[in-house]
C-alpha cells in the first residue's frame, strides 16, 4: 500500500471509531437519558481540530486534484459528491456543537434533539468514509502515476492525528483509550 494510502486508511480507522462512539452514545441517550457529554464534547472538538482541519483538505488539495488533472471523465462526478460532502461536514460539525452546547446549558428537549443530530452525524462520516474507501480509493490507484505520488506521499506522511499516533500528552488521550477498548482499531494503532 502507498504510504498516503496507508495514512488514510489509519485515519479512516480512527475516524470511523468515533463515528461509532457517537452512534452508540446517540443510542445510551435516546434509551436511558443519559450521555457522556465530555467524550461528545472531545469528539467534536478532535473533528473540527484533526479530520476538518488536516484530513478532508488534504485529500482535495493533493489527492482528488491529482485524481481529476489524471481522469477528469472517470474521476468528476466521484470527486464532485466527495467535495460537496467536505462542504456538507462543516455545516455537520457545526449543527453538532451547537446540539452538545444545548444539551450542557439544559435547554428545553435538547436531549432529543442531540440524539437525533449525534445519531445522524455519526451515519454521514461513516457512509463518506465508506465511499471514499470503495469508490475514490481504488479510483486513485487505477489513475494516478508515480510522478503524482511523490506530492501525494509526502503531505500525508506530514500528519500527526493523535488518534492514529495515540500521542499520550494529547487532549484526544481518553477518547483514544476509549477506541482501543471498544477494539474498534486493529493492534499498533
Ligand atoms: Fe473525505
Ligand atoms: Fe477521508
Amino acid at each position: 500500500m502507498r504510504p498516503a494510502m496507508r495514512v488514510l486508511a489509519k485515519e479512516h480507522l480512527a475516524l470511523r471509531a468515533v463515528a461509532r462512539i457517537v452512534a452508540i452514545e446517540a443510542e445510551v441517550l435516546r434509551r436511558d437519558g443519559r450521555v457522556d457529554l465530555d467524550l461528545l464534547e472531545d469528539i467534536a472538538a478532535y473533528i473540527a481540530e484533526f479530520p476538518n482541519r488536516i484530513h478532508h483538505p488534504k485529500e482535495e488539495d493533493f489527492l482528488f486534484r491529482h485524481m481529476r488533472i489524471r481522469a477528469p471523465q472517470r474521476c468528476g462526478e466521484i470527486l464532485d459528491r466527495l467535495l460537496a460532502e467536505h462542504v456538507e461536514e462543516s455545516e455537520s460539525i457545526g449543527t453538532f456543537r451547537t446540539a452538545l452546547a444545548a444539551y450542557r446549558n439544559g435547554l428545553p428537549a435538547a436531549d432529543t434533539h442531540l440524539a437525533n443530530v449525534a445519531a445522524s452525524y455519526a451515519k454521514y462520516l461513516d457512509r463518506h468514509i465508506e465511499f471514499e474507501n470503495t469508490q475514490a480509493f481504488p479510483l486513485a490507484t487505477e489513475v494516478l502515476q508515480e510522478s503524482d505520488w511523490a506530492e501525494i506521499d509526502a503531505a500525508f506522511l506530514a500528519n500527526d492525528d493523535p488518534l492514529v499516533t495515540g500521542d499520550q500528552d494529547s487532549r484526544y488521550t481518553e477518547l483514544h483509550r476509549r477506541i482501543l477498548r471498544m477494539g474498534a482499531l486493529p493492534p499498533g494503532l
